[in-house]
């Protein structure tokens, strides 16, 4: 029977024992439903796009899912979803900007659920702008809610993990996170802050058995991508253009590549995964020679841009 997302029958019972990782490794009939089966997963962002994609998909592999996210309704939705369909899920309204309302949701979820076995970090927002223009408080907020907020999830959890000496963390970061690119600057810097936070962390966690991963994804086909997130509506609402991160054109990798790559990340304890893969490398090979990829990418953009207006 489906438990309710109010949390009265889980509580103790679900604090049993999580299954050995190495014991699902070791099964020669390995799936990621089996290794995932009872596993307790936070997720920030879940209301939407990625975040919700993991949601459902961690569900349907048979985790329990506590989803943080400010727009309760929508999380709401979400879990009377995971529910309805024999799932165990647990909204948590909560700003990952504010210290206080992160400590709470965690302190609920192990309240509900016994434990945190796997964080993901996918709360974020993006503001296109020029760095010669753009309004420095729209880099103020990103950072609070991509940098400070994947700050604030991971200290929450990790006392819980360094208890149980297990537990795996993945930071969604970006393709912009390795390289800088036009009108992205300031999510740029954002995304290269979670990237050092989280290479730092993961050597001082260095044997702890607590794993970190980066997931760093291209374009996906997100509300964020469409002009459609939260901050998005919100300046169209208050008659701004809406903001929209690449051209409508622009074909963008569906939702479900970044789960996987999370999967994969989890499952085999990967450092870091891109999507697609090898872009990174990519960029990585692009660091050796910054002068010849900003003329490339210079050149790339006004073409681009000339060829877009001509549509
Ligand atoms: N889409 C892409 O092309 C792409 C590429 C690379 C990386 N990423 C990264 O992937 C992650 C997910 O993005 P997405 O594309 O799925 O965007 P999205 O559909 O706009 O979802 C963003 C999520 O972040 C949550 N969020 C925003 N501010 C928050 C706050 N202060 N407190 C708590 N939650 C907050 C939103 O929930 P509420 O509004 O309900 O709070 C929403 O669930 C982000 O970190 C993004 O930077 C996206």
């Amino acid at each position: 029977m489906p438990s309710s997302r109010n949390g009265s029958r889980n509580g103790a019972k679900s604090a049993a024992k999580a299954p050995s990782k190495s014991a699902a490794m070791r099964s020669s009939r390995f799936t990621p439903g089996a290794y995932f089966h009872d596993r307790v997963v936070l997720i920030t962002g879940a209301s939407s796009g990625i975040g919700r994609d993991l949601a459902l998909a961690f569900a349907k592999m048979g985790a329990k899912v506590a989803m943080m996210a400010r727009r309760k309704s929508l999380l709401d939705a979400l879990a009377d979803e995971i529910i309805a369909a024999g799932g165990d899920a647990l909204p948590l309204a909560a700003d990952v900007t504010r210290r206080t309302e992160v400590r709470d949701a965690a302190d609920r979820t192990l309240a509900h659920f016994g434990r945190i076995d796997i964080l993901i970090n996918s709360a974020g927002i993006a503001i296109p702008d020029r760095v010669e223009t753009m309004p420095p408080e729209d880099l103020e907020r990103m950072m609070s809610v991509n940098l400070m907020g994947t700050l604030h999830t991971m200290q929450a959890v990790l006392p819980s993990m360094r208890a149980a000496g297990a537990g795996s963390i993945v930071n969604i970061a970006s393709l912009a996170g390795r390289r800088g690119m036009p009108t992205l600057g300031a999510y740029c810097a954002t995304k290269f802050a979670v990237v050092g936070l989280t290479e730092a962390l993961r050597v001082e966690l260095y044997g702890s058995g607590i794993r970190l991963s980066l997931v760093m994804p291209g374009v996906i086909d997100t509300p964020m991508v469409h002009g459609a997130s939260d901050i998005q509506s919100v300046a169209a609402a208050a008659g701004n253009v809406p903001l929209k991160l690449i051209p409508d054109s622009l074909p963008a990798m569906p939702t479900q590549w970044v789960t996987w790559a999370v999967i994969a990340a989890v499952v085999l304890g990967l450092a870091e995964v891109d999507v697609p893969p090898g872009a990174v490398v990519m960029e990585k090979i692009a660091a050796l020679f910054p002068g010849l990829t900003d003329a490339v990418l210079a050149l790339g953009t006004r073409l681009f841009d000339w060829a877009t207006r001509r549509i």
